[in-house]
């Protein structure tokens, strides 16, 4: 089928599923520097590229709702004023990373409701073992599971998965860019929280590297249940886990812990 056709047939057809040839017409942008989605329909989605923004929202939504309740419970077990102060900051940014994302859904005509189809079922379970923690008051736990595992999490798909969805609209790239800034933010202040915990040795150990252990499970586990999701992102399973495990193990070393995981 010649490309004019094909590319037709893409955009006029619900059922076209095929990542290669988006792919294709995406590197053809790279090279003409011509944004052919972008020039046919600004801001209308393509079949494909529809199936693609839902899969993957539905994660970074749900990562998103994770995080607020996490921080916001959080704050309220802070050990001093700085770290309560700052966990109330940043559940605002959640909220607004929140809020961007459910524009984009409704720019995009995608249902909020519809999200929870395709979400990984061992990525849900994330927040139901932070919030468990949380509301027992172990503050470590809570600061492991949201901001190191969850927020790292996101911080690797956002670098290594978005390059196709960057590539759909120079409005999603900026997005992209503003919601990574905070979560490296996030992430930073978590590292330096575990630091600051483990040198006054007001942090129990054996139970932080417990609680990791069932989150880096879940992690394991979630990217075996989203082949498909993953795949739409250009992303290898095992290379992702590989990844995954390598950018947690940075993070803990900087705190000065090392986990048997
Ligand atoms: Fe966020
Ligand atoms: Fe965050």
């Amino acid at each position: 089928m010649a490309l004019k056709n094909r590319l037709a047939k893409l955009l006029i057809d619900p059922a076209f599923r095929n990542p290669g040839l988006l792919k294709f017409i995406f590197s053809i942008d790279t090279v003409t520097g011509i944004d052919l989605v972008k020039t046919l329909s600004p801001f209308k989605l393509m079949p494909a590229s529809r199936s693609l923004f839902t899969r993957c929202f539905a994660h970074f939504v749900s990562g998103e709702e994770i995080s607020l309740a996490a921080s916001n419970g959080l704050a309220a077990l802070a050990p001093d004023r700085a770290a309560h102060d700052y966990l109330l900051l940043q559940a605002s940014e959640e909220a607004t990373h929140l809020e961007h994302f459910r524009d984009k859904l409704l720019a995009f005509g995608l249902g909020e409701m519809e999200l929870n189809r395709y979400l990984a079922p061992s990525f849900a379970a994330f927040g139901r073992a932070i919030s468990g923690r949380v509301e027992r008051g172990d503050y470590v736990a809570g600061i492991v599971g949201n901001n190191i595992v969850v927020e790292g999490l996101a911080i690797c798909l956002l670098e290594l998965g978005c390059g196709e969805m960057r590539a759909n609209s120079d409005e999603i790239s900026a997005f992209m860019d503003f919601v990574l800034e905070d979560e490296r933010h996030h992430v930073r202040f978590g590292e330096r929280m575990l630091k600051r915990l483990n040198e006054r040795d007001a942090l129990d150990h054996a139970a932080a590297e417990d609680f990791y252990g069932t989150m880096w499970d879940l992690v394991r586990k979630a990217i075996a249940e989203i082949p498909d999701v993953l795949d739409a992102m250009s992303l290898k399973p095992a290379q992702l886990e590989h990844d995954v495990k390598a950018y947690y193990d940075a993070r803990l070393s900087a705190a000065g812990l090392s986990f048997a995981v």
